[in-house]
This record gives structure tokens, sequence and C-alpha cells, in this order.
């Protein structure tokens, strides 16, 4: 399936008013990691801006030791404070690293925004060394986007 595709399917899950918010977030990482050869580890991590630290929300893929990470701290403490998508092709050439396991070869993070608020965010690493395009980041902005929408009554996030 291409990524114009697998949009629509995910509005479907988001949408879908039989599944909780974490049942949805965990369903988006399910359909990613199946349908997306080279996305091996698919989560979500969420901010606390008082502690200033990320939280594992729901992930699919190998158990991971950091389900807490400082603001700065690896790709996804990084991408905490500078709000840009962090595209790694060659994780054994970033300093700034968290490393998982050593099957995963690259990672691509791209932040969650709520009402303009960095909330957390979508990480996803691969077994495959440079496998992340622009197309890439764009789905992912989306699925963020639509994700985005089951936090937009929340005034205060707490995590
Ligand atoms: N590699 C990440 C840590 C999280 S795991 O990929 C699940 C990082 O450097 O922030």
């Amino acid at each position: 399936m291409t990524f114009q595709e697998l949009q629509p399917k995910v509005t479907e899950i988001t949408s879908n008013t039989s599944l909780s918010r974490d049942e949805k977030l965990l369903a988006v990482c399910q359909f990613l990691s199946d349908s997306i050869s080279y996305y091996n580890w698919v989560g979500f991590y969420f901010a606390n801006h008082e502690t200033k630290t990320l939280h594992l929300g729901s992930y699919v893929g190998a158990e991971t030791d950091h389900t807490v990470i400082p603001f700065g701290k690896g790709i996804c403490g990084q991408v905490a404070i500078s709000n840009n998508n962090f595209v790694v092709p060659d994780v054994s050439a970033q300093d700034n690293y968290i490393a998982c396991s050593f099957t995963v070869k690259s990672e691509i993070v791209v932040p969650l925004f709520v009402n303009g608020k960095n909330i957390g965010q979508i990480d996803i690493d691969s077994h495959v060394i440079d496998p992340f395009t622009e197309e890439d980041e764009r789905f992912l902005e989306f699925v963020n986007q639509e994700i985005a929408k089951l936090y937009q009554d929340m005034n205060n996030l707490k995590v």
C-alpha cells in the first residue's frame, strides 16, 4: 500500500468510536508496523513539561528499558526541545543517541502538536539503514495530526 492509501486507514482507526484513546494509539502502532516493512518498532512518547521528561505510551515492537527519557537526551529528547522532525539514517553516526537494541540501524522521530504545543512524538526504529524519505515525514505528520484530534479537548495533559 502507498502512503496515500494508508492515510484513510489511519483515520478509520482514530475515528473508531468503539475504541478508547489508548486502544486507538496501539492500533495505529500495530497498523503502521504491519503495513510498512521497515517500521520495526513504532511507539509514542508523551511529554511532561513540568519534569521535562518523556514517557513511553503505546508501542509495538521489542520491549524497551527507556520508558522515561529526559528532555535533551537521545533523539527523542532532542525532538522534545527542537520541535522538529529528526531523521537518523544511521544511528551509529549519532553522538546523542539512546540505543535500545543492536538490531536498530535507523530512526525517525516526528513531534506531536496539539494546539501548537509539542505534547509528545511518534518514534520509529528500523532494522534497515537509511530507509526514511520525506514521504515518511509527511505521512507521519499526517498520522500525528489525526492523533492530535484525540487530545484537542485537554488543557492539561498529565503523563
Ligand atoms: N533511540 C531513542 C530511544 C527510544 S527507543 O528508540 C525506543 C533515542 O535515542 O531517543
